[in-house]
C-alpha cells in the first residue's frame, strides 16, 4: 500500500514537472528590465550613432542577425573568430568579404557592459536588438516590435554549417522555400523577410550572371547593372539592393513587379504566374501596413530559431571569443 502511494506520488510529481517546466525556455521582452534597465536605450543610442556615421551599417547589422539565426540558431556564433578548435563562420562563402558590422557590435558590447557594470547582455541578443533598432531607425515607428530577449551565446561556430544553411542568391523559388522550411519558416516568412533587401548593397559577383545572362529582367535595368558590374573584374563593385537603399520601405517589392530585382533570388519571388509568393509581393508592394505587420512577425519568428536559453551556452565578455 505504502509503495502504491509512493508510486502514484512519483507519477504526480513527474506530471506536474512536465506541465510546469516548458520544454523550451521562452524569451521575454522584459528579460533585462530588472538586471539592467539601461541595456536597450544604450544599444539604441550606439546603433543610432553608427547609422549617422554610415547609413549602410543598419543594413549590415540586420544581415548579421539573419546570418546568425540561420546557422545553428540565434546564438551569436557568426561573431566568433577562428580558434584552434573550430573554423568560424566569417569566411564561409556567403560571409567572406561580405558580412560587416563587427566593429559596431564590439562598440555596442563595450557600452552596454559598462552601463550594466557587468557582462549580462548576450551577443546574440545584441544582434537581435541592433537589427530591430536599425530597421526602426531607417523605416519608422510602424516597424518597431517588442524584441524577445534572453538568448545565450554559443561556445562554438561552424564554417561548414554556414556554407550549407545560408541560401545563396542563385537559388530558385523552390530552393528558397525549402531552405526556409528547414528553418521552420514558410513562404510568407520568406517573402516578408526578403524585404530586408529594402536596404543595403550587393557586390557585382552576386548579380553578374543576372545582369548578363537572365531574361526575367527589365532591359534598361540590366544595362545599368552592366555599367556597374563589368564581365570581368570589379567583383566588389556595389549596387543598391533597391532604389531607396537607406530607407526601409516597399520599393523592393514594386521593383520586383517591374523585373528590377537585383539578385536572382529576389526576382524568383515574383514571376507573374500567380503563385503564393507572387501574391505576397503584390500585396507588400501596395500596402506598407501589410509589409510592416508581416515583416515584424517574421523577424520575431526568425529571432526564435533554435535558441540557447537558461543555463545553456554563456554570456560572452567579448563577442569575438568564447569566455
Ligand atoms: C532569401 C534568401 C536570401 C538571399 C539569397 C540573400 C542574399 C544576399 C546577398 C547575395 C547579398 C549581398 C551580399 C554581398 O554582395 O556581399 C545580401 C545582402 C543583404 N541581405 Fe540578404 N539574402 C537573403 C535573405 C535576407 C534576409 C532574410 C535578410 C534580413 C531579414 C537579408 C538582409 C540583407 C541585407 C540587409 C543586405 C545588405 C547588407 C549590407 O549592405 O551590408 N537578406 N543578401
Ligand atoms: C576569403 O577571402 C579572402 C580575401 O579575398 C581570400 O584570400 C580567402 O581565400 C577567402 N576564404 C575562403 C574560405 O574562401
Ligand atoms: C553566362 O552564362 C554562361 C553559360 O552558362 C556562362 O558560361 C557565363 O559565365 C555567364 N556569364 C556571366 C557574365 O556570368
Amino acid at each position: 500500500m505504502a509503495s502504491y502511494h509512493l508510486q502514484s506520488f512519483i507519477v504526480l510529481v513527474m506530471v506536474t514537472l512536465t506541465l510546469v517546466i516548458p520544454s523550451k525556455a521562452q524569451l521575454s521582452p522584459s528579460f533585462y528590465n530588472k538586471v539592467c534597465p539601461q541595456a536597450l536605450p544604450v544599444i539604441n543610442s550606439v546603433v543610432r550613432r553608427a547609422i549617422l556615421r554610415e547609413r549602410r551599417i543598419g543594413a549590415s547589422l540586420l544581415r548579421l542577425h539573419f546570418h546568425d539565426c540561420f546557422v545553428n540558431g540565434c546564438d551569436g556564433s557568426v561573431l566568433l573568430d577562428d580558434t584552434r578548435n573550430f573554423i568560424g563562420e566569417k569566411t564561409a562563402f556567403p560571409n567572406n568579404n561580405s558580412i560587416r558590422g563587427f566593429d559596431v557590435v564590439d562598440e555596442i558590447k563595450k557600452a552596454v557592459d559598462k552601463a550594466c557594470k557587468r557582462p549580462v547582455v548576450s551577443c546574440a541578443d545584441i544582434l537581435a536588438i541592433a537589427a530591430r533598432d536599425s530597421v526602426a531607425i531607417l523605416g519608422g515607428p510602424s516597424l518597431v516590435y517588442k524584441v524577445l530577449l534572453g538568448r545565450r551565446d554559443a561556445r562554438t561556430a561552424s564554417r561548414a554549417a554556414a556554407n550549407s544553411n545560408l541560401p545563396p542568391p542563385t537559388f530558385s523559388l523552390s530552393q528558397l522555400t525549402s531552405n526556409f522550411k528547414s528553418h521552420g519558416l514558410n513562404v510568407r516568412d520568406l517573402v516578408a523577410l526578403s524585404g530586408g533587401h529594402t536596404i543595403g548593397f550587393a557586390r557585382c559577383t552576386t548579380f553578374r550572371n543576372r545582369a548578363y545572362n537572365e531574361t526575367n529582367i527589365d532591359s534598361n535595368f540590366a544595362a545599368s547593372l552592366r555599367k556597374q558590374c563589368p564581365r570581368r573584374g570589379g567583383d566588389n563593385n556595389l549596387a543598391t539592393l533597391d532604389a531607396t537603399t537607406a530607407r526601409v520601405d516597399t520599393r523592393y517589392y514594386s521593383a520586383l513587379l517591374q523585373k528590377k530585382g537585383l539578385l536572382h533570388s529576389d526576382q524568383e519571388l515574383f514571376k507573374g504566374q500567380g503563385s503564393e509568393s507572387d501574391k505576397l509581393v503584390k500585396l507588400y508592394s501596395r500596402s506598407s501596413l501589410a509589409f510592416a505587420r508581416d515583416f515584424k512577425a517574421s523577424m520575431i519568428k526568425m529571432g526564435n530559431l533554435k535558441l540557447l536559453t537558461g543555463r545553456q551556452g554563456e554570456v560572452r565578455r567579448n563577442c569575438r571569443k568564447i569566455n
